[in-house]
């Protein structure tokens, strides 16, 4: 099927969607000047996030993990939601049946004007204190280090899922149910390799969705998807409209 031809499909399929559930990943945010995890550029001082972001990582060296999130804050603070974050707050408003989740941490959904918006892996402008368990809102660019609970003066964290860690239960349950009962889903800019999301597009297959990629190459989900996109999201997203 010719590129063109691909996109007619795929925009045919989402206008006669009575449901449509998006899968995002870091590749949404390329377009944005936002480096993805395992793009050439995902590295940070020779680590990578499976070395930092972990509870581990964190009870050893908090400050090493904090001096990772507080580069990442002052990169992400300066960058703003592309053409991208906008079709899909575009594609809400045109169906009532409609559930975004994404796995980036960046805040650009949100920013661009996402409501019905599951951060599943959570968000880089939030803390958790580790005694008192409260999550705050910290904009703080750079976050003074060691940073402290307001309430109890405990160590906070990024309020952030880490590797080896659950995803709070009501999401994980809003992301099941949407992934298993939607006629149409998304998946957009993700290498498919961190679970529960890399788990989906199967689901979805198996619950009889018709599933669309978008990604600038192949991925392990890429096989069982009906239609893949090849593209920078930024251009291929707004066409699907
Ligand atoms: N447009 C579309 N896709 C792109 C673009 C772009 N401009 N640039 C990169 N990509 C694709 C890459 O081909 C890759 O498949 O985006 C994907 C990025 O993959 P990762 O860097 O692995 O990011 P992601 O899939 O979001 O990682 C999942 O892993 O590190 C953890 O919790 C972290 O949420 C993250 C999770």
């Amino acid at each position: 099927m010719s590129p063109s031809a691909v996109i007619l499909e795929a925009k045919s399929r989402l206008a006669r969607a009575r449901s449509v559930t998006v899968l995002t990943g870091a590749g949404i945010s390329a377009d944005s000047g936002i480096p993805t995890f395992r793009g050439a550029d995902g590295l940070w001082r020779n680590f990578r996030a499976e070395d930092l972001a972990t509870p581990e990582a964190f009870a050893r060296d908090p400050r090493l993990v904090w001096e990772w999130y507080n580069w990442r804050r002052e990169l992400i603070a300066t960058k703003q939601p592309n053409a991208a974050h906008r079709a899909l707050v575009e594609l809400e408003g045109r169906h009532d049946r409609f559930l975004l989740i994404t796995q980036n941490v960046d805040g650009l959904h949100r920013a661009a004007g996402s409501n019905k918006l599951l951060e599943i892996h959570g968000n880089i402008w939030k803390v958790r204190c580790t005694i008192c368990k409260q999550v705050a809102e910290n904009r703080e660019v750079p976050i003074a280090l060691p940073p402290h609970c307001r309430a109890c003066h405990g160590l906070v964290r990024p309020h952030i899922v880490w590797f080896g860690e659950a995803l709070e239960e009501e999401s994980l349950d809003r992301s099941m149910g949407a992934v298993a009962s939607c006629d149409v889903m998304l998946i957009i800019g993700t290498s498919g390799v961190v679970n529960p999301a890399a788990s989906f597009a199967g689901i979805a297959k198996a619950a009889g969705a018709f599933v669309i990629e978008i990604n600038l190459d192949d991925q392990p989900q890429s096989a069982m998807v009906d239609l893949m996109i090849g593209g920078r999201a930024a251009e291929t997203v707004p066409l699907l409209l």
